[in-house]
């Protein structure tokens, strides 16, 4: 496809990065107009401005709808761009669970286009690193990970919009919005998880209805099993890290750099340096995103498969439902 067409709905926090992203790769795509509930947030981004994605695809020709709006409209969203024929590129999570994750890849395979879930910590070269080795064989028989997400969220952010914090539109607190990536990670490492058990608790901030604290296993179809711990209640905010364990080797991914990696046929690399977390200032943010968008442009022009599909996402998004579930009944949750 020459040069398609992009509009990006939600010209939020991360709208804003998804701007910048788009004049990254302005030699590949067209960013021609952006919708937002708030049209001087819209405004601010571009000069077609719209108050919602019904408008702009009444005026606009646009071939891939770009959806960074709160996580409980992501569906309504996105499912109104698959009904026009368009491809989409969906924030994570999907949604908010995977009863309306189903209704997105319901949509998605009557439209019969592309659709890809923001996951952009898959594209860091830590994580291609060890994918590779993991796939390579070159850690044995993976035996166990834990995907650790040690923030710190002071109140301000949670009070920074009527969604954040909520059941309905965040879908979830600090295993949801902050520990999805790293669970996306585990579960690309250790495969198909099949059992969860959690428990949260909201231990450090007032007026929101999801977890700041959560904790849990995992045990996956091959046997490994998986630690879950997220936090936006660990002060002053330490890190996002992923260890992965195998029968010869073992890997380590600390705020997205490879700080460990001893395999049968590689020696051990040690990081030396640490960074504090990644807030969600976009500025902060990798060059992870643009890596994604690559491999978005490329599927669409028939040279690569999407490399993380709402199928992917649909995995995580079961592991952190069925988690939420187990700890409001004290059980184990099995995943379908
Ligand atoms: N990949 C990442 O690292 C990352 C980082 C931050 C946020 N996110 C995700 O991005 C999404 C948005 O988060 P945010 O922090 O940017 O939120 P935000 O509140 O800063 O921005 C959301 C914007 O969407 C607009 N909006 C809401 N409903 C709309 C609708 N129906 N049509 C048009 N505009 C609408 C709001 O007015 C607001 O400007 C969430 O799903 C979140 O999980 C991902």
């Amino acid at each position: 496809m020459t040069k398609p067409k992009f509009a990006l709905v939600g010209a939020g926090v991360i709208g804003k990065h998804h701007r910048l992203v788009a004049g990254q790769l302005a030699d590949r795509l067209d960013l021609v107009a952006v919708a937002d509930l708030d049209l001087s947030r819209a405004a601010a981004l571009s000069g077609r401005a719209y108050p919602s994605l019904t408008e702009l695809l009444r005026k606009e020709d646009v071939d891939v709808v770009v959806v960074c709006v709160p996580t409980g409209h992501h569906g309504a969203v996105a499912i109104e761009a698959l009904r026009a024929g368009k491809h989409v590129i969906v924030e994570k999570p999907a949604e908010t669970t995977v009863a309306r994750t189903d209704e997105i890849i319901a949509a998605q395979r009557a439209a019969g286009t592309l659709v890809t879930v923001i996951s952009q910590h898959r594209f860091d070269p830590s994580t291609e690193t060890v994918l590779a080795a993991i796939e390579r064989g070159d850690l044995g028989r993976i035996t166990s990970g834990i995907a650790s997400v040690d923030w710190w969220r002071g109140q301000s952010y949670y009070d920074s919009g009527d969604w954040r914090g909520t059941w309905e539109l965040d879908g979830g607190g600090a295993l949801m919005n902050q520990g999805v990536h790293t669970v996306d990670l585990l579960v690309a490492a250790l495969g198909r998880p099949v059992e969860v058990f959690a428990w949260t608790g909201t231990l450090a901030h007032e007026r929101i209805e999801v977890e700041d604290v959560a904790a849990g296993v995992v045990r996956f179809a091959s046997g490994s099993l998986g630690v879950l711990h997220a936090s936006t209640a660990a002060s002053p905010g330490l890190s996002a890290r992923l260890q992965v364990h195998g029968d010869r080797g073992s890997a380590v991914i600390d705020n997205d750099q490879l700080v460990f990696l001893e395999t049968s046929s590689e020696e051990r690399l040690m990081g030396t340096t640490r960074s504090r977390s990644v807030a969600s200032d976009p500025a902060q943010l990798s060059d992870s995103h643009r890596l994604q968008y690559l491999n978005f442009l490329d599927a669409l022009d028939g040279k690569a498969p999407v490399r993380v599909t709402l199928e992917t996402n649909r995995q995580s998004i079961a592991v952190i439902t069925g988690a939420y579930e187990s700890a409001r009944t004290g059980k184990p949750v099995t995943l379908s």
